[in-house]
């Protein structure tokens, strides 16, 4: 008996996770996840500069992750939405290999925006008005009878570039031609999404459902534009810090109540249990939620500022979800403090940028407390890490405040360099604002 228990606990301190994917969000799961007592060994396929045990396998070479997860006896978590909407975890679970995340039917709630405004105008979640058009002449003539400024989405995945908020008609008529016409997402662009236009601010509600039950993460907001005051094209995030100070209460339950549960049951109704993340970009508006898209994995730069803040386990909610099993869970604790995170981006992105740029200064900034770097774009080469990608870094630091947190984010930022690269520098602004800190 003895030895049978020496075994079984040997077995649960022994746990190997692999992530899949190669962001700061990745980086920041891995992190998080190898403080658990339990986990033994991260591996990454692919990983970046900042990670260890990388294996080059691409997010979607389900084959080739099935083979390491086996191989290794690895429990799974999936980062991006690429692999999900190609059906990884149904090909994990045939294989009845652990794997966390959605399946490929619940992931149409992010794969599809028709799909998702569907989804909500069938079950009563609040979102924006909206039309669908197949016929590029057919969406101009719908956008000319309303009153501007109007958004197009494309339908499909478009690497949260896909939303083109359009001012004028002519703003109008060249984003229809450069989504349906010129296919500038593929064929992400074949059906579109006409929406009405909705002022407020943006928070990101996040959380980890089981097909039956949801528990959430605390509230973040994202910098989705590339310049600051929220100026320029979409990028995948610039930065988000976490908690956001105008999510009242109230709100908080009403998005919970009305918004996330009211999601995960409308899903399973409909067959598609959502296992895995659950995230609702919400825009408030007059202190009313209303959902701009779903997405089914964690957010990116979301998930840094969360996880520096998250003081419970990650590893057994992660685990509960792919077992059905969250009931068993305490809500998760948090930091009572700000988390703040601020990407550093290559020259030129959100648009074309060059590579191989050499970058200094990370081992002083290492030597900070409260302070992470998270490499998203890097890869080593040599004695060196250099640049690879258009999201570059992810310096996120632990404060005592928002205030805080942003003076400490912005030291560190200050001793990091590279040529050409970029940030915003107003990153938890709005916080400030609404604080009356700014
Ligand atoms: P989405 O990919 O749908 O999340 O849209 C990307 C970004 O475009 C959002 O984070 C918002 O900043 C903006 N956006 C999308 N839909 C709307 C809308 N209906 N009204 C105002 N801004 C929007
Ligand atoms: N930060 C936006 C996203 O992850 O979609």
């Amino acid at each position: 008996l003895k030895i049978s228990i020496i075994r079984s606990e040997l077995l649960v301190m022994n746990k190997r996770v692999l992530v899949v994917g190669s962001g700061g969000r990745e980086h920041a799961l891995g992190w998080k996840l190898n403080q658990s007592p339990n986990v033994e060994k991260i591996l990454y396929a692919p990983g970046n500069g900042g990670t260890e045990n990388n294996r080059s396998i691409k997010p979607t070479d389900i084959d080739g992750l099935l083979k390491v997860a086996e191989h290794e006896n690895c429990f799974t978590v999936v980062g991006p939405e690429v692999p999900l909407g190609e059906g990884i975890v149904d090909r994990f679970q045939e294989k009845e290999l652990p794997i966390f995340g959605p399946d490929k039917q619940a992931s149409q709630l992010e794969l599809s925006k028709v799909f998702s405004k569907k989804f909500m105008q069938n079950h009563g979640i609040s979102t924006a008005n909206f039309r669908v058009f197949q016929n590029p002449d057919d969406a101009l003539e719908y956008i000319k009878s309303k009153e501007l400024p109007m958004v197009i989405k494309a339908d499909g995945l478009a690497a949260g570039k896909g939303a083109i908020i359009c001012r004028t008609l002519d703003e109008a008529r060249i984003a229809i031609d450069r989504v349906m016409i010129k296919q500038e997402f593929g064929s992400a662009g074949n059906r579109v999404i006409v929406e009405d236009f909705l002022h407020g601010f943006e928070v990101s509600f996040i959380g980890i459902a089981d097909g039956i039950n949801f528990i959430p993460f605390a509230t973040s907001q994202d910098h989705k534009q590339v310049y600051d005051g929220d100026l320029g094209a979409n990028t995948g995030g610039m930065g988000a810090y976490s908690p956001v100070p105008m999510v009242s209460e109230e709100l908080y339950e009403m998005i919970l109540n009305k918004i996330m549960k009211k999601t995960v049951n409308g899903m399973r109704q409909e067959g598609r249990a959502i296992k895995g993340v659950l995230y609702a970009g919400i825009m408030i508006c007059n202190n009313v939620p209303y959902v701009l898209e779903f997405n089914c994995r964690f957010g990116d730069p979301e998930t840094q500022p969360q996880l520096f803040r998250m003081k419970s386990d990650l590893l057994p909610y992660l685990e509960a979800s792919a077992d059905g099993n969250l009931q068993s869970l305490d809500p998760i604790k948090w930091e009572s403090g700000s988390a703040v995170c601020v990407v550093m981006a290559s020259g030129g992105y959100p648009n074309a940028y060059e590579s191989g740029k050499v970058i200094h200064g990370l081992n002083d900034v290492m030597k900070m407390k409260d302070i992470m770097v998270f490499h998203a774009g890097t890869e080593k080469q040599g004695e060196n890490i250099v640049t690879s990608g258009g999201r570059v870094l992810s310096i996120t630091a632990l404060g005592r405040d928002t205030q805080d947190a942003v003076d400490r984010v912005y030291k560190a930022l200050k001793l990091i360099r590279f040529e050409g690269a970029h940030h915003r520098k107003d990153i938890g602004n709005q916080a400030l604002d609404y604080l009356g800190e700014l």
